[in-house]
């Protein structure tokens, strides 16, 4: 396992990822932002409407879509500049979004207190230092306002983990390796591109929130609604083992 890789390296690739990475996005994202993260966020973030809102690590820009369909007034950044094209390419002139690429670690050009509400959908796990990040979402935040943020679930979703199956490729049980591990790895999506994600544990992620001064609200772990299951039966499998844990923070 390769060490003291940094955030720029982790953007090399998401830039060289981003057409392959948009082209699995329509209007809801992908599948399983469809099924699971879209209707946790919107749930959490509660009316958005008027509001505004910073949608941090934007990618292709369907979540900064989604808000600006629901009327909030939406900011959306991302650090890779092929992700920044693709999102403003994919907006339609009517929904204004503001995008600008910039790194979360490092938001020094949007000024403190602007925002009501912030969102950021499978991102923090992608920085390497997250609590910078975090420092950045406190001080951008106006007092009272929310920070709602989705990640790969740390406690199953680490260096070593993936379903463990029989000779005839049933999914036996879910693996788990590494879990004290805390740095880079590498991730596949798709056949050939791979990403760096950057693991920490669940304790890491809550007492770097609750120093920095955030109070923790609610932590979802969402599960697909029968609804979801008639459409993509495939998720039944979520209900064995969680992906995603989402987190709602108040300033
Ligand atoms: C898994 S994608 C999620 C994109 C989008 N939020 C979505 O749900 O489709 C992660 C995104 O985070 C961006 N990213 C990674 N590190 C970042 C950083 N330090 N600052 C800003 N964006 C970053 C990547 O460029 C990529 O677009």
């Amino acid at each position: 396992m390769k060490k003291n890789i940094d955030t720029e390296e982790a953007m090399i690739r998401w830039d060289s990822f981003a057409e392959s990475y948009a082209a699995n996005h329509s209007d809801q994202g992908d599948a399983h932002k469809e099924v699971l993260l879209n209707p946790t966020l919107f749930s959490l973030m509660g009316t958005v409407e008027h509001k505004k809102v910073l949608d941090a690590g934007c990618g292709e820009g369907y979540f900064s879509r989604l808000l600006a369909k629901s009327d909030a007034i939406v900011t959306a950044v991302d650090y890779s500049q092929k992700m920044i094209e693709l999102a403003k390419h994919r907006t339609p002139d009517e929904f204004s979004i503001k995008y600008y690429q910039g790194n979360c670690e490092d938001l020094h050009f949007l000024v403190d207190s602007r925002f009501d509400i912030i969102v950021s959908n499978m991102v923090m796990q992608d920085l390497e230092n997250v609590e910078k990040a975090f420092r950045e979402m406190y001080r951008l935040l106006v007092d009272g306002g929310t920070f709602v943020f989705s990640i790969l679930h740390p406690c199953f979703v680490t260096p070593e983990s993936g379903w463990v199956k029989d000779d005839y490729g049933n999914k036996l049980h879910w693996k788990v390796d590494q879990y004290f591990y805390e740095g880079v790895y590498e991730q596949r999506f798709g056949d050939e591109e791979k990403v760096l994600l950057f693991h920490r544990t669940l304790t890491t992620y809550i007492n770097t929130l609750l120093t920095i001064g955030f109070r923790l609200e609610k932590i979802t772990e969402p599960k697909p609604t029968q609804a979801m299951l008639k459409k993509y039966p495939s998720f039944e499998e979520d209900f064995r083992c969680a992906d995603f844990v989402v987190f709602k923070l108040k300033k």
